[in-house]
């Protein structure tokens, strides 16, 4: 029997619960795009009760996302869950995703909530959620510490309430492969009406067992899986969705359920996630890592060149790997820019929008002569939308570098949109432009990372650096890119400084 496994894919939820991740309306809506265009079946946009911001992010992919069910996230409240509501009103396909938690550990320092309360609680919960859509999922939080007959109790009378989906996560990834099957397979013997719903699991990996824990829980019945692209998410992350797919696709002969997973997606969804959120992938991460099919042993590379499948047991390009094609160059004109924008699910919504994204890339056209969807991709995410979004902007730089001198870095910035010059030197280029930067902004951040990545092959590529600065307990990540590194350091350097100076507060579902 071949059933579907459904794919939740909550990157733009729990992966941007990472911190440093956090990302803009437009950036989550590019993802959720290319979520639909590799045919995930349910996208958690968000937790719209979290800030406005988060609100209309949620329900700008509500709008324009058709084929993919689009959910949020709610506690089991009623405001939470109202906004939830409002959020996806306009989706064709909503979900309302409900959760509480449910260890004793939880319930008694976290929730401060006697066993009964929280049933109470968990079935009032579904009851508004319903009022909004017939698709409504529960999580008990924490399940993965929870007592078993208490688990039972509780998925009794969410199902008799009308939940839909069951979702069993394993929150601080504490599990074992073998345990977590065990606890999927009776829970789905001892509830009652346990047909009648779709039994999912979330696993994070804080043991490095999120996949391996997942795809027991398939075998046990499980036929839904929560996961995330590169696997993103809390602390050391979720389950990666990429290598999900993939197990199951590659082991048909193990697994009764395949997804609908369009695979030659994964790769660009991959470099766009990492672009945007500024994580890198690790070179021999399975599927996305750029190792992930190179062989360097002679042997295996002999091996692979007489019959491929001696060293292979998946195809590159099966998985999108050599999707990089030349897309554009310095002739292409207007609309080709827009239509090849469109292609990879950038849409610009004003006239006054796309002639500056356009006037950006003739320039970066003039200095590099290949433009590829990575390149356009890292283009569209210097681009600001509002100006509100752009406290600080680098106006004009001059660095200089010389034998036995240490390197001099001049910034003009636009800083509230007064323009200040500044002049500093340090150890190198990059440290003398943000020494320079830092005697303008006087944020009192502290430097937590600072990574270079070429976007394409090629001396002329640009280089994507990403900034990670924190305050307070604050991290952000900034991105910036060009084909001078000098330059595109003090772009990320600034667009770290511009996200927090976004003083938007927003709550996390889970403290
Ligand atoms: O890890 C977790 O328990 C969650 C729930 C909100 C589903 O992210
Ligand atoms: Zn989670």
């Amino acid at each position: 029997m071949n059933d579907q496994l459904i794919i939740f894919d909550t990157t733009l939820r729990d992966g941007e619960q990472s911190p440093g991740a956090s990302m803009t309306r437009e950036e989550k809506l590019r993802i959720a795009r290319q979520l639909e265009r590799m045919r995930v079946d349910v996208i958690e946009a968000g937790f719209a009760a979290a800030s406005n911001g988060d609100f209309e992010a949620v329900r700008g992919i509500a709008e324009v996302i058709k084929e993919s069910t689009v959910c949020s996230l709610a506690r089991a409240n009623e405001n939470d869950i109202r906004r939830s509501g409002e959020a996806i009103r306009p989706a064709p396909l909503g979900r309302i995703h409900t959760f509480i938690a449910t260890s004793p550990i939880h319930m008694e320092k976290k929730l401060r909530m006697s066993p009964d309360q929280v049933v109470e609680q968990a079935v009032k919960a579904i009851g508004w959620a319903r009022e909004y859509t017939d698709d409504v999922e529960f999580s008990a939080e924490d399940a993965g510490r929870s007592e078993i007959d208490f688990l039972c109790r509780i998925f009794e009378a969410v199902i008799k309430a009308g939940a839909t989906t069951i979702n069993v996560p394993d929150t601080v990834g504490y599990n074992v492969p073998e345990q977590f099957a065990a606890t999927i397979r009776a829970l789905i013997e001892r509830v009652p009406n346990s047909d009648k719903v779709v039994w999912s699991v979330h696993c994070h990996n804080d043991l490095g067992l999120a996949v391996a824990n997942s795809l027991a829980a398939v075998r046990a019945g499980a036929r839904q899986v929560e996961c995330t692209i590169n696997g993103l998410g809390e602390r050391a992350g979720n389950a990666a969705l990429e290598e999900i797919v993939m197990a199951v696709r590659t082991r048909k002969d193990i697994f009764t359920c395949d997804t609908r997973i369009d695979t030659t997606q994964i790769v660009p969804a991959s470099k766009l996630v990492s672009g945007i959120t500024g994580f890198p992938v690790q070179p021999n991460k399975a599927i996305v890592g750029a190792n992930a099919f190179s062989h360097e042993s002679g042997i295996h590379q002999d091996g692979v060149l007489k019959h491929r499948e001696t060293y292979e047991i998946m195809r590159a390009e099966d998985v999108g790997w050599g999707a990089n094609k030349l897309v554009l160059g310095k002739h292409s004109g207007r609309n080709a820019f827009r239509s090849r924008l469109a292609e990879i699910g950038i849409v610009v919504e004003s006239e006054e929008h796309l002639n500056h994204a356009f006037a950006r890339f003739k320039e970066l056209a003039d200095k590099k002569h290949e433009i590829f969807d990575e390149d356009l991709h890292a283009l569209m995410s210097d681009e600001v939308v509002t100006p509100e979004q752009e406290h600080f902007r680098l106006v004009a730089w001059r660095f200089h570098s010389e034998t036995g001198e240490s390197p001099e870095g001049e910034i003009t910035l636009s800083a509230g949109g007064k323009e200040i010059r500044a002049t500093a030197r340090g150890s190198g280029p990059v440290d003398a432009a943000f020494k320079a930067i830092e005697s303008v902004a006087e944020s009192g951040t502290e430097l937590v990372l600072y990574s270079v990545n070429a976007i394409t092959s090629g001396t002329d590529a640009q280089g994507e650096v990403t900034v990670r600065l924190g305050r307070n307990g604050k991290v952000v990540n900034g991105q910036g890119a060009d084909t001078d590194i000098i330059v595109a350091s003090a772009k990320a350097y600034l667009n770290a400084l511009n996200k927090l100076h976004d003083k938007q507060e927003r709550l996390n579902p889970q403290v």
